[in-house]
């Protein structure tokens, strides 16, 4: 079976306007499969599609949808009806604000959980009874380092995270004798253009455009590269040397003491610079 047989005609992308979501879809396209592109802004999915399409020639679609909202996945599935989905690739997830839990009413972390775990579920629910009746297809649930302890300011996100891993290696085992390929693809320090703009907000980038390199990022195509030649390796793929290292490190800790290791280095990259800034 050839990889668009074997993953295509068409791959569902949600959160394809940019990053590792946008550099996932190339990559499918480059492979024969056809695409429906799922984020908020029309315009950017729009110019990634036509981008795609002139360079690959696939099929695509370019759905704008908040995926936080509760009629997201009614919305996919009606855009998608008739189309024979063989990849649901979720990448849509980070926190744009990476603020204390009580810092914001509670409809702001549970608009999270809507878009990090209600639809992810719902979507893989509809999308993978089709593709195990088949006998193949794949599911990729992106997830993150946050998902591995507790953290502050990812009250919300971690613990999303840490629902997508492991529903991701539930599924993995369920349908693992169907010919469907699930993976939980646990990310570290990537450089998109989301974190730029949060890190350019905290003051530790000048702006988004800064051109300076995020410590220990990788990038969005080492990711897509990583994912792309695991799809069948799952159930999990910490992606990058340097995750690979610390979820190990972290392995060797009891839960309290990774924890209090998170929360000594939380700071980090993340750190928040505007007030030094602003200091005399
Ligand atoms: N960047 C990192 O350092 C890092 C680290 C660990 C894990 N991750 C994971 O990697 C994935 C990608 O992260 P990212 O940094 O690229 O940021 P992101 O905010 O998840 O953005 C990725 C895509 O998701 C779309 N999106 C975000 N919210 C959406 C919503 N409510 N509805 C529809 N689309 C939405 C964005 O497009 P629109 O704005 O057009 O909607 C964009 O195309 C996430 O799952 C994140 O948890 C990232």
């Amino acid at each position: 079976m050839s990889f668009a047989e074997r993953y295509g005609p068409w791959a569902l992308v949600a959160g394809a306007s940019e990053g590792v979501g946008a550099a996932y879809a190339r990559a499918m396209a480059e492979r024969g499969v056809n695409l429906i592109l799922l984020a908020r802004r029309q315009e950017s999915l729009d110019l990634v599609a036509a981008a795609i399409r002139a360079d690959t020639g696939v099929e695509t679609r370019a759905v704008a949808v908040d995926l936080a909202e509760p009629a997201a996945t009614a919305t996919i599935v009606d855009a998608t009806a008739g189309l024979e989905v063989g990849t649901v690739m979720y990448c849509a997830g980070a926190d744009p604000n990476y603020q204390p839990f009580l810092a914001n009413p509670v409809d702001v972390p549970l608009a999270l959980v809507r878009r990090n775990c209600v639809v992810p579920m719902e979507l893989c629910h509809h999308f993978a009874g089709p593709m195990a009746d088949r006998g193949r297809g794949g599911i990729v649930l992106v997830s993150s380092a946050a998902a591995l302890a507790g953290a502050p300011n990812m009250v919300a996100y971690g613990a999303s995270k840490a629902f997508d891993l492991v529903m991701a290696e539930a599924l993995w085992a369920e349908l693992r004798d169907t010919g469907v390929n699930v993976l939980s693809a646990v990310l570290g320090v990537t450089d998109t253009p989301a974190l730029r703009r949060l890190l350019a907000r905290r003051g530790v980038l000048t702006g988004p455009d800064d051109a300076v390199p995020i410590p220990g990022a990788v990038t969005p195509d080492e990711v897509v590269n990583e994912v792309i030649v695991n799809l069948a390796n799952g159930p999990t793929l910490f992606v990058g040397e340097q995750l690979r290292q610390a979820s190990r490190r972290l392995r060797a800790m009891t839960r309290n003491e990774a924890v209090m290791a998170i929360m000594q280095q939380s700071g980090g990259v993340m750190a928040d610079r505007t007030h030094a800034q602003a200091a005399p």
